[in-house]
């Protein structure tokens, strides 16, 4: 029998073999079906990435156009799923929410035709239409307010805010929330999509494949980093507290947030953008100190840990663009989760094209003929 030797949190083990995005660490390089993320981030849409990422290819204009309709019909959720959420606690993490929601969609579509293209592509639109729907939703409810209707006129990225503000937002608002949507839509075997993979190879409903994975994506070491990243920017507070704040974690050995990677061991490119985006959007619509103290945080951070491959990741400088978007701290991983059931969709159509139950093995290191000891002897 081969013996294999245990690599904590399967650190380099492929788990699976895939098409769908690359990921060059060094380099820091991503690319979705092989296109660039910077290209994509200039010319593309998060729908238009999304059918790229689960299709394979790029949609010519009138797939384009028949995906973006199906998507937009399906934004309504059924008030069942609106009064569930009401029963929600107002004080509950809208992730929790969220993957809650996300699984009582299958309550009303989950039909497990896993070899019928129409009900893939069926699960496919219901899945990302709603979740958007979904988390504007309970943002309202969760202060006292009913729900509003998705706006027929406006595109995806534009009516999730509409949803969220109930006010038409400003377009250079809606284009960068969609260029972060694209962001964020896929990113190789991270934790989420593995999550979503294994659950998928048991040939469960694509919705029960999604509640998992957002259940993992919440966590502070993955997506959950975005949101603390804004607390440890507001607990630092001014630009010279920077130093003494990261010298004092380094030297507790605890983390700091919205840096260091698995892969990545430069700057990850999607920060870089990201990084651009706020600037944009302070050029607009003002300054925004904590982008001072975030900077100062990457020299300092650079100055220190460059040497052990830690650099910025995604989830560094998302939270400054969703600030001055007007969007709640707590809703910034429900928006990556927005995002990244695009990856989770297509990793799912992926596994079931070759399907094999994920089952592996363990390093006991238990004992062994242990006797039973009656309860009163022990
Ligand atoms: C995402 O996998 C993906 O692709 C994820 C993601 C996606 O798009 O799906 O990119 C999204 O999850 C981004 C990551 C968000 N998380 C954080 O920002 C939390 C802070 N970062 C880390 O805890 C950490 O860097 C991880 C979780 C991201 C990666 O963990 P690893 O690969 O298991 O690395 P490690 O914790 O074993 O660290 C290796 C070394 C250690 O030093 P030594 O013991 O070797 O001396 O690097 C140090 C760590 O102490 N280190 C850090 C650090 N991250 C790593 N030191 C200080 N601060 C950090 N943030």
């Amino acid at each position: 029998m081969m013996v294999c030797e245990y690599k904590p949190g399967l650190d380099g083990i492929p788990a699976a073999q895939s098409s769908i995005s690359n990921v060059d660490g060094q380099k820091g390089i991503l690319e979705y079906r092989g296109i660039r993320i910077e290209e994509l981030a200039e010319k593309s849409t998060f729908l238009e990435t999304a059918y790229l990422l689960i299709w394979g290819e790029l949609p010519t204009s009138n797939e384009l156009a028949a995906f973006e309709d199906e998507v937009h019909s399906h934004r309504r959720i059924k008030y069942h799923i609106c009064d569930m959420m009401k029963c929600f606690p107002e004080s509950g993490h809208p992730m929790d929410a969220l993957q809650a929601s996300a699984a009582a969609l299958g309550l009303f579509y989950s039909r497990r035709d896993l070899n019928n293209p129409a009900y893939i592509r069926d699960a496919v639109v219901r899945l990302i239409a709603k979740i958007p729907t979904m988390v504007a939703a309970f943002q309202l409810m969760r202060n006292g307010n009913d729900a509003i209707r998705p706006h027929a006129d406006l595109d995806y990225s534009g009516n999730f805010l509409y949803m969220l503000n109930e006010k038409e937002p400003d377009p250079l608002a809606a284009r960068i929330f969609d260029i972060c949507l694209i962001l964020h839509a896929e990113h190789t075997m991270n934790a989420s999509t593995f999550s979503a993979r294994v659950t998928a190879s048991t040939l469960t409903d694509p919705y029960a494949v999604v509640a998992s994975a957002v259940g993992t994506l919440g966590g502070p070491l993955h997506g959950g980093a975005n949101e603390e990243v804004i607390e440890m920017l507001e607990e630092i507070g001014s630009v010279e507290n920077v130093r003494p704040y990261i010298e004092d974690r380094l030297e507790r050995k605890a983390k700091i947030m919205g840096f260091g990677h698995r892969v990545y061991k430069v700057k990850d490119p999607r920060a870089t953008i990201l990084q651009n985006l706020a600037e944009q959007l302070f050029t607009k619509f003002g300054h925004d100190k904590y982008y001072d103290i975030a900077v100062e945080m990457e020299r300092v951070v650079q100055e220190k840990l460059s040497h052990k491959g830690i650099y910025p990741n995604v989830d560094f400088y998302s939270g400054l663009v969703y600030r001055k978007l007007g969007i709640p701290t707590d809703l910034f991983t429900p928006i990556f989760a927005i995002a990244r059931v695009a990856g989770w969709l297509a990793h799912w159509k992926e596994q079931l094209e070759e399907n094999r139950i994920f089952r592996p093995t363990q390093v006991y290191d238990g004992k062994h003929d242990v006797s039973y000891t009656p309860i009163d002897q022990r």
